[in-house]
Formats: structure tokens, sequence, C-alpha cells
């Protein structure tokens, strides 16, 4: 190349370049603050910033040591040491600076800006089974339905019903349960077990309680939808406590559990297809998005070194083996360090293993975002 041809060749790439910067930024923050208005949250513990807090339940986290690593330490009523998924989710996609509010808090109940920007209406213990919720008297995912219209209905006396329509069509719904209706319910209460008498039956029972779920929130409006199938049940430093042989010296995860998890999710996965297909033929702005949880809590727990995890089959609260709610409370020790446990108590994750698994859906997010 002659030297002119080559000042010529280089002044070109760098406008290139310089091009590119610009249209990376301008898309890469485009795609994390645009398009997402609202972030309604529905569920059980895994996904509760403390709404049993304002209901008469044992099942509650709204003391020591729960909420420890927050900055000023408060116990919210999260089942965590900190923050949840949905917590680092609502700040990513910019709806919440910090937190994601519980909609029964009466600080956030009828302030119409935080609702507008999202709430979680979930319940710790809650579960897809009607029977589930009234073991620990909490609130039933139709029950929190309910409130997500009570919530319209504020949203519509302030801004209009039109206005409340188009700011749903951009808001993202995000639901997590489950796990309580094989823990709590099937595996330990007789009575399903007496009507459901095989495993399956009982999995299409909860799919179609799930299916009503959805239907329910398409009803009003709702356009993004993702829903989280089951942890490996089995690795639940509880169930390993519940149904090991000896569950002091054998804490391997118990294989049986955490395959049912595994069929309850494919079920699962199959029947979000099934509807998308309809929903593609009747109103196919609406989406339904499968988030995997069995495989990213798998995996923390297997590649444990890799993530710099040191505890893995018990929970950083007291003993670990059964601590949980009421039992881990301000009189129990905590272990030295939870940034190196998957599980604060014996049945919830740590904030490190929520970010972790927040991590392993940004890319689904991104996509739910811009789609
Ligand atoms: C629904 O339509 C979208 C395109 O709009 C397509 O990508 C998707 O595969 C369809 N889903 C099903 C289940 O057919």
């Amino acid at each position: 190349m002659e030297n002119s041809d080559r000042r010529l060749f280089f002044s070109f790439m760098k406008m290139i370049f310089i091009l590119c910067l610009l249209l990376c930024f301008t898309s890469s923050v485009e795609s994390l603050n645009k398009k997402v208005s609202g972030f309604y949250v529905f569920g059980d513990s895994t996904v509760d910033p403390g709404n049993n807090n304002y209901i008469n339940t044992p099942f509650r986290s709204n003391f020591p040591p729960y909420g420890r690593d927050f900055t000023n330490h408060v116990p919210t009523g999260r089942f965590s040491n900190g923050k949840l998924s949905t917590d680092f989710i609502a700040a990513y996609v910019g709806v919440k600076k910090e937190l994601l509010p519980a909609y029964l808090d009466p600080n956030y109940r009828n302030n119409v800006e935080e609702l507008m920007t999202g709430v979680s209406f979930a319940s710790a213990g809650s579960g897809y089974d009607p029977l589930t919720p009234t073991i620990s008297n909490v609130i039933p995912i139709p029950t929190q339905v309910e409130y997500f219209r009570e919530c319209k209905k504020k949203m519509e006396a302030v801004i209009g019903k039109q206005s409340t329509e188009n700011h749903m069509k951009n808001a993202v719904f995000f639901m997590s349960a489950g796990t309580n209706d094989f823990a709590l319910n099937y595996f330990t209460l007789p009575i399903r077990r007496q009507s459901y008498t095989t495993i399956l039956a009982y999995q299409q029972f909860l799919i179609q309680h799930i299916k009503q779920f959805l239907q329910d929130l398409l009803a009003e409006g709702a356009k993004k939808i993702a829903i989280a199938g089951v942890p490996p049940m089995g690795c639940l430093p509880m169930m390993i406590t519940m149904h090991s042989p000896n569950a002091f010296l054998q804490r391997d995860c118990i294989e049986k559990y955490s395959s049912i998890g595994r069929d309850f999710n494919q079920l699962l996965q199959h029947e979000l297809h099934l509807m998308q297909l309809q929903l593609n033929l009747s109103s196919p702005d609406a989406k339904i998005y499968y988030i995997d949880i069995y495989g990213p809590i798998a995996n923390m727990i297997q590649a444990h070194q890799r993530y710099g995890f040191e505890g893995i089959n018990s929970g950083c609260c007291g003993s670990g083996y059964i601590e949980a709610s009421i039992l881990c409370n301000k009189a129990s020790s905590v272990c030295p360090d939870p940034f190196k446990y998957i599980f604060w108590d014996s049945i919830h994750p740590t904030e490190k293993a929520y970010h972790n698994l927040f991590l392993t859906f940004q890319p689904t997010i991104d996509f739910i975002v811009n789609n």
C-alpha cells in the first residue's frame, strides 16, 4: 500500500470504530432503559419481599439474622441475608433503584407512582395447589392476582383506563412458585397423595392451576410473562435432612426429589409451548417465557468451587439442617461468611446465589425487553 492509501485506510477504520462505539453504546443504553414500564411479581418466598409481614402467618422472616447483609442490616421479610433475584431484575430493567417493594407494605400500597413501576404480590409459603397456602395461612395465588386487579384500579383512577392498558403492554410479569406444593404439601401431608396417587397426576393438577393463573394475567392485559420452574428440590438442605437415611453423615442431594422437579419443569415447558401456540393465533403480541432455575442451581452446587461456595448442603443460619423462618432467629448462630454459602437457611438461597441466578436470567430478560 502507498502511504496515502494507508492513511486513507486508517482514517476509514477510525471512522468505523467511532461509529461502532456510538451505535453500540446507544443500543445498549436503550435496551436497558427504554422498554420496561413496570415489573409485577407473583409467587412464593423466592420472590416475596415481605408481604407476609402484614398478614397473620408464622411464615415470616422480618427479624434478625434475616437481612443482615443489607447496608442497614434491616430484616425486610425477604427470606435471605439480602436481596432476591427479582430485586436485581427490577434494578437492571431500570424500574427501581434498589429493591422491589411488597404490595401490602402500607408505604407503597397506595403510592401510585410506586405501583406503576412495580411491586411484588408474592407470599412465602404459597403454591399453585389451593391447599398449599392454607397450610401456613398465606396468600393464595388467585388472591395475589386479585391484588393486582386492585393495583390496576388505583392506576386507572389516576392515569385513566386507556393509559393503564398501554402501561401493561410494556410491563413484565414474573412468577416463581411450585416447590412448596411438593415439599410442604405432597411429600409431607397425606391428603393430596390420597387423591393424586401418582406424582404425574399431581404435577398435571398443578399445571392446570398454572394455566389458569396465566390466563387470568393475560385477561388483565399482560403481554410479557416470565415463569420460573422449580429447583433441584432434593438438594434443599431441609429436604436432605428430612429424607436422607443418615442426615448428619450423608448429605448428598436426593435424586428422587430432584428428578420429580425435572419432570415437572418438562411438563411446564410443554404446556407453555402449547399456550404460546394458541396465543400466536389469538393474541400474537403476548409472550410467555420459561425461566430455568434448576440448571443454574444444580450448576452452582456441582461447580461450587468455581463460584467460591464452600457451604452447599447446609444453610448458613444455625445448624443449617432444619432452620427456616422462626427457627432461624436472633438466637441462631450464623456462618462466618454467607457469601460462601448457596443457602442462607435450610430452604432459601443467599443473596450471592440469588445474584448468580439473576446473571443467568439476563439473556432471557434482554430478550423479553427487546421483543
Ligand atoms: C410464535 O410466534 C413467534 C413469532 O412471532 C415464533 O418465533 C414462535 O416460534 C411461535 N411459537 C410457537 C409455539 O409456535
